[in-house]
């Protein structure tokens, strides 16, 4: 079963991409009255006629989490126009940690998969306020900004994007981490195709589209929706999807104590394999500054 804490915009988007794979059973949970009910009748509706036979059933009581696989984590306040992911930290914490620990009383076995944001300070919250093993749970924040990347060097090259292997690592934030490096197009190296400044310009594009999309339809959704259908279907099915995501390190890339984005295998266990890259000056200059934001994110937490 897969569960499913928050269900606004983007748990019930997720949740919908989930169901309509027939992956398995879901249950969405959310504080305000009907909502995730409401959601969960509109879903079932949808597979009904589209032939999936899978159960989606919502409520306000934690304890439906009973016996989740994976849980979801989407519960908390979203970003307005004009505001950094990290501005919604004081008020998140409390919530992620509240919702961490009816997971960890309700579905102890579980993995879980945080998205509210900061995401990857709201992924330590839930590894604290949980207890689980740290590699059972897991950010999704890199297969995100790697599609918004990928979209960028479609437009930016002609080409398509289904050719377009790209790798977003760092901080899902401000100093996130396109590694121009490590992409390739058809095997085509990208540094080969682009010069610097188009590289330049690539890499701050991927970093500011999100809130162009936020201050344009409110919020980003359908993107977001995806990215954490894969990241459950890699866990539920033990595919063991090689993707980018935040884990909490422990001396991987020379740092320890906080979660931040990094290509992994993603399987049943959750992190099952955390890959180190060779990075250069300036990446090295990028990953550490997002290292050093997210510890000081996690200093500045309330008690919780
Ligand atoms: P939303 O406002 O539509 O939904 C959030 C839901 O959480 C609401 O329905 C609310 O009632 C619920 N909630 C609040 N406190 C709760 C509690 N204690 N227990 C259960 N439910 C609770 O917001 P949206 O757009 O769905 O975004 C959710 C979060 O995901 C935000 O923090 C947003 O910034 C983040 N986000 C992260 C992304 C990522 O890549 N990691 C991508 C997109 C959004």
């Amino acid at each position: 079963m897969i569960g499913f804490i928050g269900a606004g915009r983007v748990g019930a988007q997720a949740a919908l991409e989930v169901a309509s794979q027939g992956v398995d059973d879901l249950v969405l949970v959310d504080i305000i009255d009907g909502l995730a009910e409401g959601e969960a009748l509109d879903i079932s509706h949808k597979i009904s006629e589209t032939g999936v036979d899978v159960s989606v059933t919502g409520s306000t009581d934690f304890s439906l989490l009973r016996g989740s696989d994976v849980v979801v984590i989407t519960a908390g306040l979203a970003r307005k126009p004009g505001m950094t992911r990290m501005d919604l930290l004081g008020k998140n914490a409390g919530i992620v940690a509240s919702v961490a620990k009816e997971m960890a009383k309700h579905s102890p076995e579980a993995t879980a998969i945080t998205v509210t944001n900061p995401m990857d300070v709201m992924n330590y919250v839930v590894i604290r306020a949980s207890g689980f093993k740290k590699r059972r749970v897991v950010g999704m924040g890199g297969l995100l900004d790697l599609s918004r990347f990928k979209y960028i060097l479609s437009k930016k090259l002609g080409v398509s994007r289904s050719s377009i292997n790209a790798l977003v690592i760092g901080e899902h934030g401000e100093n996130m981490l396109p590694l121009g490096r490590y992409t390739t197009v058809g095997g085509v190296p990208l540094t080969a195709l682009l010069n610097g400044k188009e590289m330049a310009e690539a890499i701050e594009g991927t970093r500011k589209i999100a809130i162009e999309v936020i201050s344009k339809k409110g919020a980003t959704v359908d993107a977001p929706g995806n990215a954490i259908a894969r990241m459950v279907r890699s866990v539920i099915d033990d595919r063991r999807q090689v993707l980018p995501a935040s884990a909490y390190l422990e001396g991987e890339y020379g740092v320890s104590g906080v979660s931040i984005g990094v290509p992994l295998m993603l399987g049943r266990d959750g992190v099952e394999r955390i890959f180190e890259l060779d990075l250069d000056g300036p990446e090295k200059g990028a990953f550490t500054k997002g290292v050093t934001t997210i510890r000081e994110g996690i200093a500045s937490l309330p008690a919780f």
